[in-house]
């Protein structure tokens, strides 16, 4: 099964899609870890993509369907995946939807985590992440452990006041309009209401799936 999970910044996609992959049994599949990686590592994807993540902008859909087309070939989404931020424009969608037609495979369900922009700003300005595994953390501070690796929390570029601004904007501008594109193409996305407790809104899923 292949799920495409939409939502603004901060929305809760990388924690919900963890629970989400777990119980699946499927991989995530999240684009913001992978170019986090390769900027870590200095590869030619991560050059390329570290001055737009840093300003909250969308890398260009070369990098990203580049991304998605050795990610969705590779024996590990045999099973399917769970795709966390990773359509974010409107030829993202197309461009997957291609790739997928070709080796017989298709998007199964969307689901929309629909939260407020205070909750969304409040979330992003309180969070860390771990530097190693990136899993996210409320109120921990910088410095601190991660409780998953030992990892060290630090807070993401992107999480200053400037590029949530411009990141929420780009929301608006290049990913909302997605929505109506799965629309259009006869899928029907799955609205959960995403600001509750974390396990309520994974039991909102699973029921909004289905499974
Ligand atoms: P990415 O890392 O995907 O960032 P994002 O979409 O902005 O999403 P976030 O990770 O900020 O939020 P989230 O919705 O995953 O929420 P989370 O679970 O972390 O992408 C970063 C950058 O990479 C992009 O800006 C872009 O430059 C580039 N990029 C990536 N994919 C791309 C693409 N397809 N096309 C082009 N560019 C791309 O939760 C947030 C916080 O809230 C955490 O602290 C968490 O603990 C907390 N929280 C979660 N759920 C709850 C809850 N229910 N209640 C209270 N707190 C909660």
């Amino acid at each position: 099964m292949i799920i495409v999970l939409l939502g603004p910044p901060g929305a809760g996609k990388g924690t919900q899609a963890d629970k989400l992959a777990a119980r699946l049994g499927i991989p995530k599949i999240a684009t913001g870890d992978v170019l986090r990686a390769a900027v870590r590592d200095g590869t030619k994807r991560g050059r390329e993509a570290k001055s737009y993540m840093d300003r909250g902008d969308l890398v260009p859909d070369s990098v990203i369907l580049g991304i998605l087309q050795d990610v969705m070939t590779s024996p590990a989404t045999k099973k399917g995946a769970i795709l966390d931020g990773a359509v974010r424009t409107v030829p993202q969608a197309n461009g997957l939807g291609v790739m997928l037609d070709e080796i017989g495979k298709k998007v199964d369900k969307v689901l929309l985590f629909d939260v407020d922009d205070d909750e969304l700003v409040k979330r992003l300005s309180t969070r860390t992440v771990c530097e190693g595994c990136q899993a996210p953390y409320m109120g921990r501070d910088p410095g601190t452990s991660c409780e998953k690796c030992g990892g060290k929390l630090v807070r993401r570029k992107d999480d200053e006041p400037e590029a949530i601004r411009n990141r929420l904007e780009v929301y608006r501008r290049q990913t909302a309009p997605v929505v109506d594109w799965y629309r259009d193409h006869k899928k029907k996305v799955l609205k959960i209401d995403a600001d509750a407790p974390v396990d309520d809104v994974t039991a909102r899923a699973v029921e909004a799936l289905g499974k």
